[in-house]
């Protein structure tokens, strides 16, 4: 089988590609599961009812999320209702929504979990105690893992802390695609940073003057996504369904 991962769509520029390019990326390359970070998707970040639905509606079979995933006001039952819309499973309990899910590709059972790092961003609960419990309640060998975190150390990190565990391991939040994709322990394929869907040009997705105002002059800017033309990065892995292990991972750039 084969699984899309699409790093994080920032904005409605991040959407409107996908609308425009992802349905025919997706049976160019027999696509049979599709995973996308929508923590940015929704205007002034986080992800909202109308993203969230563009997103599934687009081809997303689960959304997952992130430091922004709670940033829209009252989205707290958008994450109650919607089975899948993931937000970091290390989330205290309480929280609303899920950081996990199943995902039925007849007769495959395929889990998805979402998990944000601690290291320079919140401080959640333990990300690999969390993914622990999380793989050992999975009913299937098959398991993604979004791991949604700043510093390439704690990603790299959990990734060969699931080598030979999950099917795949991959970085999200830092916005720029690392080219050291692979298979770890000929098992779990494995990316630090899968990368942005959204404006090339831009700091991360957010205007560039605005960027720069920002860090030049340390006064408050209000954000504005780029206007510049988006691209998507992705990851595409192939995988043994019935062992839960990836054969290959090819890294996308799609302007
Ligand atoms: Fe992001
Ligand atoms: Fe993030």
């Amino acid at each position: 089988m084969k699984m899309l991962f699409v790093g994080d769509v920032v904005g409605t520029a991040g959407i409107e590609i996908l609308e425009r390019r992802l349905y025919k990326l997706k049976r160019d390359l027999a696509i049979d599961l599709t995973i996308i970070n929508g923590e940015n998707s929704a205007v002034g970040n986080g992800v909202n009812r109308a993203s969230y639905q563009r997103l599934i509606r687009l081809g997303a079979d689960v959304v997952t999320g992130g430091n922004h995933s709670f940033q829209q006001k009252g989205c707290t039952s958008l994450y109650d209702e919607a089975e899948t819309l993931l937000r970091p499973a290390n989330f205290p309990e309480g929280v609303s929504g899920r950081g996990s899910c199943i995902v039925d590709v007849f007769p495959v059972k395929i889990a998805v979990i979402s998990l944000m790092g601690t290291v320079g961003l919140e401080a959640l609960d333990n990300p690999f105690f969390c993914v622990d419990k999380l793989i050992e309640e999975a009913d299937t060998p098959n398991i993604f893992v979004d791991f949604h975190a700043e510093a390439t150390s704690e990603k790299k990190a959990m990734g060969q802390y699931l080598a030979g565990r999950v099917t795949g391991v991959f970085g999200t939040h830092t916005h720029v695609q690392t080219a050291d994709e692979t298979i770890l322990g000929g098992h779990t394929a494995y990316i630090t940073d899968a990368g942005m869907t959204g404006p090339e040009l831009s700091v991360l997705g957010v205007d560039t003057e605005i960027a720069i105002q920002k860090m030049k002059y340390h006064c408050p800017v209000t954000f504005k996504i780029s206007e510049n033309p988006a691209f998507i990065n992705a990851v595409a892995v192939e995988f043994n369904e019935k062992l839960g292990k990836a054969n290959k991972i090819e890294r996308i750039i799609m302007r």
